[in-house]
């Protein structure tokens, strides 16, 4: 321990930044009349604390361009600086406004203003203006069809001012304005259940508005429309897009252009296109939207003008997809097929940017693949029916730059053929996903853990590319709800995917019906797959709680509630006597040494443990709510399914009928055994473990319970052995094989057999990552307290063990960066901590006694942090505020246990 690290008693700079309505940066969209708005106190100094703020906000005026204060608070004295409500607050749609906020500290010192931030917002019930429009064909199942280019014309007149796009469609849409690009997002407006919605965006388009003659072009793609998904599912065969642009010349009254009868469609390049077809891109067709294309083949035609949807058209809230990251190949192999495979070291999600020069006509095919056959070619069977393949015709002049639009790729090589042999820097990776912002890392001293870190966030980037989907290469790429309740609570640690989560989360709902085989879809947006499945549908519950409990948004509470009452109420008909059948259910699906859905823990018990689990899920939304009766309905309810579950399934030893982890785990996890058979059942659990020589045995259900598990009941220990087993089955198994993202199966591909012979077999499947969470929340130990959401207080409890020597795991808190970082050092253990300012956390070190402690800062004392109620173990829990800490913690041989026992850590789960 350094003395350095203290920050000492001169208090640091004041500031107040990383401003946030509704919970995202410079909204474009707001739908509410009263926002909330979110900030962050910056400050270094020890116990800072928010003791007061003030918020002004200005409207920015369209027309001439001023601004005029629209509201002003009084200074308010409270600490809250999340998700506020601002009193009387009433702004108007299709507005622009900026905002800045300023706070006094613990001492009463005063930060100033904030930079200004912006927010805009949305229509608010006003009327779609643009009609509906399509080239009037077809498209039938199974089917790649050209992508359409539309035009309209408009004439602007003086300098104008201001322009704003609003852009809804059936397909996906690139929009263009007078042969530029509008937007380097990508597949907008994005992904909703079609059967009930469909979304808008918009974008401010001033700067490419010309005086005179304007064209506004659209590129309109199938995307997850017209696109035939998994089992030959199409929304609907006709792509239509809807757009109207709000123009304010100079001087003149506001004037909207939309689509309507006046416009005209084209063929254009990308000559077929589909999500799991591809694209194919025939360069000697012009861009027909540029202005130097001409009239070109068949020329322009005018549009259909289709039938207004019959569903709501909704503002999207979620970040786009976007190009976020690019890679250069680390290898380039020459096939004796006269092609080139090159290998971007990485299982990524995206396309290449090609770089090739070619006769015209000259047709260069690219096929992507996540893994090589032994012989050096493509894995393709796992991509099952996805073509997945893009094709690039040569314009034949020059040097040609060319990447797609219109659909993605889950792969790690890419083969090109067609063409003579390119060299290296021809080709680069193009990572795509939602665009949020990375809040969490994680490091330790244990390489291979760092791997298994590194490839779970490598797949969540990959399949959060609009939202969560199950895998993003094979003919599915579809949003499993079963997948994204496991990973969620990871996921959350990683990005800052609250505003992600909320908008999938009403294709959730959209999903759910009632009815004896009703409840929310095994996939939203629903295209089929059934509903009510237990441990997938219960993700319409555990999904808002989660992101909840990470976020502090309770409109995840608000906006949802309605939906896990109905499914409450659903399953209790459905099992009056507690004991639910889950029908059409998956179970523990892919534990190992089974065929998929033939694990041994029964559906029954699986759908019992998650009916259990949602309804107090129910009834602890129901008291944050305020809905006391409810809470406590619910909460009887859990006691009668609990009964149910004891009697039906534990025995008098606290065994279970099936006697095998997961079904241990998940009596434990979801609170469902009695007190006094706990520490019987946990044994039984260690016993399962250790038949399997320390190896889990789980599949999607079972695995995102068994660390945390484990753990709850001081056994940390094991999980870190088990986690660290390199031998089948087992987490770092992949990793010793050479993955880089996690696999579907836990023997998707072994050394002995090869690939797994099974059709469905995904190489970027995050489902098992969701242990990330527990080297976030357990070997780092930043930690939720699920009494204050959103990290207004937390915990800090490491659990060091594993052989590790040290661990870091910091994560961007709505309150700001929170840091763990510990190292063991013969018979020291050394904590750093950094707790944000106005935020507070309770930390346990690794002692009983609290003579072992020492603290970097002279002034720090220690008796009062000390908290008189020990966490399990008797390890010393301090109450600390904001600042910077450096601990030393004298371990000595003599002091050094097993992990500590038992936390109450069944409200996270
Ligand atoms: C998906 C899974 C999903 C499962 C349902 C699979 O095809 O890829 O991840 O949860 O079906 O059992």
């Amino acid at each position: 321990m350094t003395k350095s690290r203290d920050p000492g008693p001169s208090r640091g700079q004041l500031d107040v930044g990383d401003l946030r309505c509704e919970g995202l940066l410079s909204p474009r969209l707001v739908e509410t009349r009263s926002p909330r708005f979110s900030w962050r106190m910056r400050s270094s100094a020890r116990g800072a604390l928010q003791q007061a703020y003030q918020l002004r906000i200005r409207e920015v005026k369209t027309r001439a361009g001023g601004s005029s204060t629209f509201l002003e608070t009084p200074r308010i004295e409270r600490p809250d600086s999340q998700w506020v409500q601002i009193e009387g607050l009433n702004v108007s749609p299709q507005s622009r406004y900026e905002w800045q906020v300023r706070l006094w500290d613990e001492q009463g010192r005063d930060s100033g203003w904030s930079e200004p931030a912006t927010f805009e917002t949305g229509l608010q019930g006003r009327e779609w203006r643009g009609e509906w429009i399509s080239d009037g064909r077809k498209v039938a199942v199974g089917d790649a069809p050209p992508a359409r280019y539309f035009r309209g014309r408009f004439a602007a007149k003086g300098s104008p001012r201001r322009g704003t796009l609003y852009l809804s469609a059936f397909g996906v849409v690139e929009p263009w304005l007078n042969g530029k690009r509008v937007t380097e997002d990508c597949f907008i407006p994005g992904w909703p259940d079609y059967r009930k919605r469909v979304f808008y965006v918009s974008y401010d388009v001033s700067t490419l508005i010309q005086d005179g003659d304007n064209v506004l072009g659209l590129v309109l793609g199938e995307g997850w429309y017209s696109s035939t998904l998994l089992f030959d599912h199409q929304y609907g065969p006709t792509p239509m897009v809807s757009a109207w642009l709000e123009l304010v010349d100079a001087g003149a009254t506001p004037r909207i252009v939309k689509t309507d009868t006046t416009w005209e469609w084209s063929g254009g390049p990308i000559r077929a296109n589909g999500l799991y077809y591809g694209e194919t891109f025939d360069a000697r067709w012009k861009n027909p939207l540029s202005p130097a294309a001409g009239a070109q083949f068949g020329g322009w035609q005018p549009v259909t003008v289709e039938r207004k949807p019959d569903g709501a058209i909704d503002a999207r809230h979620s970040p786009p997809v976007r190009v976020v990251e690019e890679r250069l190949p680390v290898e380039v192999r020459a096939t004796d097929r006269g092609s080139q495979v090159f290998d971007m070291g990485q299982n990524m999600v995206g396309w290449v940017r090609l770089k090739v020069q070619a006769d015209a006509g000259e047709v260069v095919t690219l096929r992507f693949a996540e893994m090589l056959e032994p012989d050096g070619a493509l894995h393709l069977a796992n991509l099952r029916s996805a073509e997945a393949t893009a094709r690039y015709i040569a314009r034949g002049e020059g040097i040609e730059t060319w990447e797609p639009a219109f659909t993605f790729f889950g792969f790690r090589y890419v083969e090109v053929s067609g063409v003579g042999h390119l060299r290296p820097d021809a080709m680069v990776g193009v990572v795509v996903h939602t665009d949020l912002p990375r809040i969490g890392e994680f490091e330790c001293s244990n390489p291979l853990l760092n791997r298994l870190y590194a490839n779970t966030l490598w797949g969540q980037k990959g399949n959060f590319l609009e939202l969560p989907t199950d895998c993003p290469q094979r003919d599915e790429r579809l949003g499993w709800t079963g997948d994204a309740q496991v990973f969620c609570h990871t996921a959350l640690y990683n990005m800052e995917a609250g505003a992600f989560y909320r908008q999938w989360l009403a294709a959730v709902r959209d999903s759910f019906e009632d009815g004896p085989d009703g409840g929310f879809g095994g996939v939203a947006p629903f295209t089929g797959f059934g509903r009510g499945a237990a441990g997938w549908s219960d993700a319409g519950v555990i999904v808002p709680w989660i992101t909840w409990l990470h976020t502090g948004d309770r409109a995840l509470l608000s906006e949802n509630f309605e939906y896990v009452e109905r499914w409450v109420r659903l399953m209790q008909e459905s099992a009056p006597d507690g004991i639910r059948i889950s029908k059409g259910a998956w179970g523990d699906w892919l534990a190992p040494g089974f065929p998929p859905e033939a694990a041994p823990t029964p559906y029954q018990l699986i759908a019992t443990a998650y009916y259990a689990h949602s309804t107090l899920i129910a009834a602890r939304m129901a008291g944050v709510l305020g809905f006391a009766d409810r809470a406590a309905r619910h909460r009887a309810l859990f006691e009668t399914i609990r009964a149910a579950f004891q009697a039906a399934y534990i025995d008098e030893d606290g065994r279970i009928t099936s006697d095998e982890q997961t079904a241990y785990l998940l009596a434990l996890a979801f609170d469902l055994v009695s007190p006094a058979l706990r520490s019987k059942m946990a044994g039984h659990l260690v016993g399962a473990i250790r038949r399997k020589a320390n190896h889990l045995a789980t599949g999607f259900i079972g695995t995102p319970l068994l660390a945390p598990v484990l753990s709850a009941e001081g056994q940390t220990e094991l999980a870190y052995e088990v986690l660290q087993q390199t031998t089948y089955p087992g987490w770092l198994y992949s990793v010793v094989n050479g993955a880089t993202t996690i696999w579907e199966r836990w023997d998707s591909w072994t050394p002995e057999g090869g690939f797994n012979p099974a059709g469905m077999n995904s190489f970027n499947h995050y489902a098992y990552g969701a242990v990330v969470g527990w080297m976030y929340d357990t070997i780092a130990g930043i930690r939720l307290d699920p009494h204050h959401p959103g990290w207004q207080r937390f915990e800090i409890a490491p659990e060091p063990g594993g052989g590790l020597t040290f661990a870091r795991a910091s994560f961007i808190s709505p309150y700001g960066r929170i840091l763990s970082e510990w190292e063991t050092v013969a018979d020291r253990f050394e904590l750093t901590l950094q707790i944000p300012a106005n935020s507070s956390a309770v930390v346990t070190l690794p002692t009983d006694d609290p003579a072992t402690i020492e603290e970097a800062n002279d002034h720090f004392d220690l008796k009062t942090a000390v908290l008189s109620d020990r966490a399990p173990g008797g390890r010393v829990r301090l109450a600390l505020n904001a600042g910077v800490y450096g601990f030393l913690v004298r371990t000595g041989r003599e002091r050094s246990r097993g992990g500590p026992a038992g936390r109450a850590d069944a409200e996270i789960r």
